[in-house]
């Protein structure tokens, strides 16, 4: 059955008419256009998934919607400010921390939540929170270079 779920998506509000038990990953994509949440594995496997749901890390494809209800959620495009990438995305870049791209919004958003918690992470730390988003083309180093800069450029740049 279908029911209006309302919470903000990357600091708008909106509302969803949907069952509430449709995972959050096919909200975003289908219903409100946001594709830069990749779907991977379907399984909670792969990470490509990642939003933040209240500055926390989920798999939007193991996450139902009815979950969502008042909550904030960020996905890869709340992420840039004023037409400027966020110093993740931009460390990304400088770091050529991708191939394909695939894996990039769900890595962001997971070391972003990681930022968040601990702004000043170890590299051991850093692997160990992107441990559960694979990427497929193997930029892990690059991609463990761009998150310390980006902790380093983070100060004051927190959505
Ligand atoms: S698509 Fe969600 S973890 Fe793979
Ligand atoms: S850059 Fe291709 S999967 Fe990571």
């Amino acid at each position: 059955m279908e029911k209006t779920v309302r919470f903000k998506l990357n600091g708008q509000e909106v509302g969803v008419e949907s069952p509430p038990e449709r995972m959050l990953l096919w909200i975003l994509r289908a219903d409100l256009g946001h594709t830069g949440t990749k779907y991977g594995c379907g399984e909670g496997f792969c990470g490509a998934c990642t939003v933040l749901v209240d500055g926390k890390p989920v798999f939007s494809c193991q996450y139902p919607l009815a979950k969502a209800e008042g909550k904030d959620v960020l996905t890869i495009e709340g992420l840039a400010k004023g037409g400027r990438l966020h110093p993740l995305q931009q460390a990304f870049l400088e770091h050529d921390a991708l191939q394909c791209g695939y894996c990039t919004p769900g890595m962001i958003l997971q070391a972003y939540g990681l930022l968040l918690r601990k702004p000043h992470p170890t590299e051991a730390e850093i692997a160990a929170a992107l441990e559960g988003n694979l990427c497929r083309c193997g930029s892990y180093n690059r991609i463990v270079a761009a998150v310390q800069t980006a902790a380093k450029g983070m100060k004051g740049a927190r959505p």
